[in-house]
């Protein structure tokens, strides 16, 4: 294994990104069995399980221009940062209305600054007009009311690579609470993809089909 694959897991210890059972922090129904997944208990931040999965993804998709839309504390960010510096090669964009100043010391702490472009904007903004590289890997993560709008955009102005691999969070069916978003469930529903229901969820969509209206 090499340093940068260690490194996930070096930060999930010294973090502490799986001392709680997710139960704690959102309300969830019962057949979300909440109880098997861990977190921080801060609320924002995604749940070890899916953490882990998002790695790995990025180092077995290796992309190589990279959004993350809403960053928070930057578990995410450091997931994704993590696989980058382990592939060697990539850049995350990561998109936040008020990006936290723990992030960019936890980038620095960990020498992962270089990987990530740390970026103030609102995220349908930055998708709208977006000049780069199309993005071959996407994490929707921001106002769940907000990401929906972020795909589609980019989608439309073919800012997603063929193939590209977006993954939605909190996609259960059975999510309630003041940030569910029923639009949301319906569009990550609708689309063509892989489904993991359990906790908040979470939907990974590959190479949207540009005729396919997902609402
Ligand atoms: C759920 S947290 C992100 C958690 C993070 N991705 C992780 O895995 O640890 C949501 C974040 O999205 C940000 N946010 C909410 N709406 C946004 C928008 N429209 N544009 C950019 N950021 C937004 C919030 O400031 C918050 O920090």
């Amino acid at each position: 294994m090499n340093t940068a694959m260690q490194l996930w897991q070096k930060i999930i210890d010294e973090l502490q990104l799986a001392v709680r059972p997710e139960a704690d922090s959102h309300p969830h129904a019962p057949e979300e069995y909440a109880q098997l997944f861990h977190g921080t208990g801060d609320g924002g931040t995604t749940e070890v399980e899916y953490l882990n999965l998002i790695n790995a993804l990025v180092m077995a998709a290796k992309p190589e221009t990279l959004l993350e839309t809403g960053s928070e504390r930057g578990m995410g960010t450091l997931a994704i940062a993590c696989a980058i510096a382990a592939n060697g090669f990539g850049k995350l964009y990561s998109v936040d209305l008020q990006p936290s100043e723990l992030l960019s010391a936890n980038l620095r702490k960990y020498g992962l600054a270089e990987h990530v472009e740390v970026v103030a904007s609102h995220s349908v903004s930055f998708c709208a007009t977006w000049v780069g590289a199309e993005f071959d890997f996407a994490f929707f993560d921001s106002d769940v009311h907000c990401r929906a709008r972020e795909h589609d955009v980019l989608r439309r102005r073919g800012k997603l690579a063929p193939g590209a691999v977006c993954v939605f969070h909190d996609t259960s069916a059975l999510r309630f609470g003041v940030d569910s978003s029923f639009d949301y469930i319906r569009y990550t529903d609708a689309a063509p993809g892989l489904t993991l229901p359990l906790s908040r969820g979470l939907k990974i969509v590959q190479d949207p089909p540009q005729s396919m209206d997902y609402r």
